[in-house]
């Protein structure tokens, strides 16, 4: 599918370029927190985003064995590898090469998410993203995209585009939020060095990228800034969209949404609005009430 690309007058900047930090979690995996705690109020609705790749299985083999979330939904994107999801609610599913996982915890669940391979290379990233408060109790939900069944456009430039959340260049993903109307596309650049890509987008949403192969130019009239492989560019909240410039083969995922302006409270796996309501999850954690 092909379309025209989208009009954008005036191009956000780069805020500032953000490394991550190298960190383990689960039991013991190794990747680059992207977002860390301090960026959340900054990218909210975003509260989190882990970038994992590697080919050392030791670095991914012991996986993220049981545990809780309360409070908002996990978007897990495979790149490469196998991953097994489990949860408390009886829901199953195999994640493997360019699928999605999207998991509302909503009220509560456990779930594991272990590697399914014993060696190669795994690579993909977790997005975390809040849910307003009302919603934050809300029945748990779940859905596995394989691959194939993940909307993708071509724009008219040759930039193919994998859609995750919201909408572009006409393609629509296959959630969609209300609240946060969250983006989150996966753009990977064409053989050519310097080839654009457009997408409109309102100046108070949120919004990064980060590149994962290649690097990628953010233009605007008054510059050009370049976010380097493995890098997120937090881009300011100004104009009506972002161009950017790939280099040859370069792929960098877009990640935007409109701000809850609420409390963050987060606890490890719970995120709520209120102390109260952490010591409460912790409390129906300990009680079993999580499944
Ligand atoms: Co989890």
């Amino acid at each position: 599918m092909s379309s025209q690309p989208t009009t954008v007058r005036q191009a956000r900047r780069v805020e500032r370029l953000v490394q991550g930090q190298y960190t383990q979690d689960g039991a013991g995996v190794r990747l680059t927190r992207v977002l860390t705690q301090d960026l959340q109020q900054r990218l909210d609705p975003f509260l989190m985003l882990d970038a994992f790749g590697s080919d050392n299985p030791g670095e991914y083999i012991a996986g993220f064995p049981n545990h809780p979330h309360r409070g908002f939904e996990t978007i897990t994107y495979m790149i490469a590898g196998r991953m097994r999801h489990r949860d408390s609610g009886g829901n199953e599913g195999l994640l493997q090469n360019g699928g999605v996982q999207w998991m509302t915890a909503g009220r509560g669940l456990t779930h594991s998410e272990m590697p399914e391979q014993e060696e190669g290379l795994m690579e993909g990233f977790q997005l975390w993203l809040n849910l307003p408060g009302k919603n934050k109790l809300c029945e748990p939900w779940y859905q596995d995209i394989q691959s194939d069944q993940l909307p993708e456009v071509t724009t008219t430039n040759g930039v193919l585009v994998r859609v995750i959340a919201g909408s572009t260049h006409g393609v629509t993903a296959r959630v969609t939020r209300e609240y946060t109307e969250p983006l989150y596309l996966d753009v990977h650049f064409p053989a050519q060095d310097g080839v654009a890509f457009e997408h409109s987008l309102p100046a108070k949403h949120n919004a990064f990228i980060y590149v994962y192969r290649g690097s990628v130019d953010v233009l605007s009239d008054q510059e050009t800034q370049t976010v380097p492989i493995k890098r997120m560019g937090l881009l300011r909240n100004e104009g009506d969209g972002l161009r950017l410039h790939g280099s040859a083969n370069a792929r960098a995922i877009v990640i935007a949404g409109k701000p809850l302006r609420e409390p963050i409270v987060q606890y490890g796996p719970f995120v709520m609005n209120t102390r109260e309501q952490i010591m409460q999850a912790v409390d129906d954690f300990r009680n079993g009430l999580m499944g």
